[in-house]
């Protein structure tokens, strides 16, 4: 299996630093979304990115120019036609994936390989949407993913060793470090991290300590990078929300219940970062 076109669809923080990262490794790139401004908002945000890398000497401008040159934008799903792999990257809506993956399916050559970078939806059931569930695979990045080392390989029920062995290829390409993980509920990542955050906002909640004082604890006595209420606010609140109710269903126990406080500040539209608000705000 040897792949060189890529697809990504969503143009967001998530597929716009995934669309990056594959055109700095080669990959001819597709980068899908509903719109032109999205699109052009990724790009934009993949420009300044190489732009950072050029200035501090990692990239010359040949080489930024090469990479975007290597990238063109698409709002139809119809180009999947061209490529050998795609990585779906919209949102968590098992919905709005399934409809994607079944249009994929239609459009993408026999030999493509679709691959979802789902945080937590099960990948055998975006599978049983296509025709080809051993050709669908999780390949779940973490955020930023220019930066961050791991991909997160998600075998569903019916993933082919073949297909497997290509993702794997792959991410070693894309210089990331691949983990291989079974189809569960949060895989790994998910199932460890976001227990700890939505304990961090009951400790909120329960009024032991502020905000401040429960990241402090973490970076400084955990060494963790950023404390975990700065971290939920990166992730956005909602996405820990929808992780935590899958996990709540996914796993039917109450371990996973989600925080009253963390479901009031999503319905508040207090969503983190991205809209100015969260534990912190933002300017
Ligand atoms: N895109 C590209 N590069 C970025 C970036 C972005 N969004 N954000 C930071 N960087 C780069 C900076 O340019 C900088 O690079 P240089 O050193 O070459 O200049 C480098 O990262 C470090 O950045 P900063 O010095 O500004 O800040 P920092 O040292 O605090 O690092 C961080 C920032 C890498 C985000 C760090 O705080 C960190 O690792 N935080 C934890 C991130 C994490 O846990 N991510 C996983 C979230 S969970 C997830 O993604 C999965 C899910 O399903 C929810």
């Amino acid at each position: 299996m040897t792949i060189q076109k890529v697809m990504v669809i969503g143009a967001g923080q998530m597929g716009s630093g995934i669309a990056q990262v594959c055109a700095m490794a080669g990959y001819d790139v597709y980068m899908n979304d509903l719109k032109q401004e999205f699109l052009d908002r990724g790009l934009s945000g993949i420009t300044k990115n190489l732009g950072r890398s050029v200035e501090k000497g990692r990239m010359t401008e040949d080489e930024k120019a090469s990479v975007l040159g290597r990238l063109q934008t698409t709002t139809t799903l119809e180009d999947a036609k061209h490529v050998d792999i795609v990585i779906e990257a919209a949102v968590e809506n098992m919905d709005i994936k399934k409809k994607i993956f079944a249009e994929l399916d239609q459009h993408a050559p026999a030999h493509t390989i679709l691959a979802t970078n789902t945080s937590s939806l099960p990948i055998t059931e975006i599978a049983a949407a296509t025709g080809r569930p051993e050709k669908v695979i999780g390949m779940h990045f973490m955020n930023p993913v220019p930066v961050m080392k791991l991909v997160e390989i998600i075998r569903g029920l019916q993933t082919a060793d073949e297909v497997y062995g290509a993702i794997e290829d792959m991410t070693k390409k894309l210089s990331k470090v691949p983990v291989e993980v079974n189809d569960f509920p949060g895989f790994v990542s998910n199932r460890v991290l976001m227990p700890m955050i939505n304990e961090a906002i009951f400790t909120v909640y329960e009024g032991v300590a502020t905000p401040e004082a429960i990241d402090e604890v973490m970076k400084l006595g955990m060494n963790h990078p950023m404390g975990p209420l700065t971290l939920a606010d990166f992730i956005g609140l909602d996405t820990c929300l929808y992780i935590m109710e899958t996990l709540h269903e996914g796993f039917g126990d109450d371990k996973y219940r989600p925080c009253p406080l963390l479901r009031k500040y999503v319905k508040a539209g207090w969503l983190g970062r991205k809209t100015g608000r969260g534990f912190y705000t933002y300017e």
